[in-house]
């Protein structure tokens, strides 16, 4: 569903992705970790277009980007729900038309339609009661799964995220959590997953990759990633496995399962 072949993009004279090589299959979750200024963000943008790669080749559901016109790219992302560390619902609509607004934007559908996929959509997502409310009414976590609704109401094929629990707190990001796995099984997307945190990466991803000098060192489901030999992962799990232990001075800190 998602294919980067030997991807190359720098600016100026940082090199950010130096051959970044990585197939997501159909239907499943792939998680990018690497260190923060690796250049995850730079590698999701190459996925929804943003940007365009100095070298190689970028395939979204069997259209390879580079050679796609304005409008032909504007029918790509169509296929994508996007998911910004933000995920910025707009303050002044209710709930329901910030869920209402790409399909009224979009795909011109009669108002009854409009509502049913509307309610069809919040229900996935255990919303159904907060319709009127407006976002400013809700908790983070109400918020996020407004803006979850949001980027799926168009039955996107792909689903992208780019950090999506920066700066939530602990009950937050597990609501998040949950709305991207109970999400994603109902919605059957395939989604791609940039995030800092690991023990998320190990709760959500069919498969973990890592993102380092430019490349991907490691791809693989979680149980052979968490026995990965790479210096550079075995560095970064490392890390995270002591931050945590400052986190929980007492907690018995291990790789999630
Ligand atoms: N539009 C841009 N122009 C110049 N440099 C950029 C641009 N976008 C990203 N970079 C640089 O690319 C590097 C990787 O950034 P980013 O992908 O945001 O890292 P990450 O998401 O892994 O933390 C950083 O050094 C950043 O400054
Ligand atoms: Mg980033």
């Amino acid at each position: 569903m998602i294919e980067l072949i030997g991807v190359h993009k720098s600016f100026g004279e940082q090199q950010v992705l130096r051959g970044v090589d990585l197939t997501v299959a159909e239907g499943t979750t792939c998680v990018l970790l690497g260190v923060s200024g690796s250049g995850k963000t730079v590698l999701m943008k190459h996925i929804d277009g943003l940007l365009r790669p100095d070298a190689g080749k970028v395939c979204v559901d069997g259209e390879t980007l580079n050679q796609l016109s304005a409008r032909e790219m504007e029918a790509v992302r169509r296929k994508l729900g996007i998911l910004f560390q933000a995920g910025a619902l707009f303050d002044s609509l209710t709930v329901f038309d910030n869920v209402a607004f790409p399909l009224r934007e979009r795909a011109h559908l009669p108002e009854e339609e409009v509502a049913r996929q509307v309610r069809h959509t919040l229900a996935l997502v255990g919303l159904q009661g907060a319709e009127s409310l407006y976002p400013g009414e809700l908790s983070g976590g109400m918020q996020k799964r407004v803006a979850f609704s949001r980027a799926v109401v168009l039955q996107p094929r792909v689903l992208l995220y780019d950090d999506p629990t920066a700066g939530l707190d602990p009950l937050t990001t597990e609501s998040v959590i949950d709305v991207i796995v109970t999400g994603k099984k109902r919605v059957g997307a395939t989604s791609f997953i940039v995030t800092p945190d690991v023990s998320m990466a190990f709760h959500v991803g069919d498969r973990l990759a890592f993102l380092h000098e430019g490349r991907i060192v490691e791809h693989s489901p979680p149980e052979e990633f968490r026995q990965c030999r790479h210096p550079a992962v075995k560095a970064f799990l490392q890390d995270w496995l002591q931050r945590e232990a400052l986190r929980h001075p007492r907690g018995d800190t291990r790789l999630p399962p």
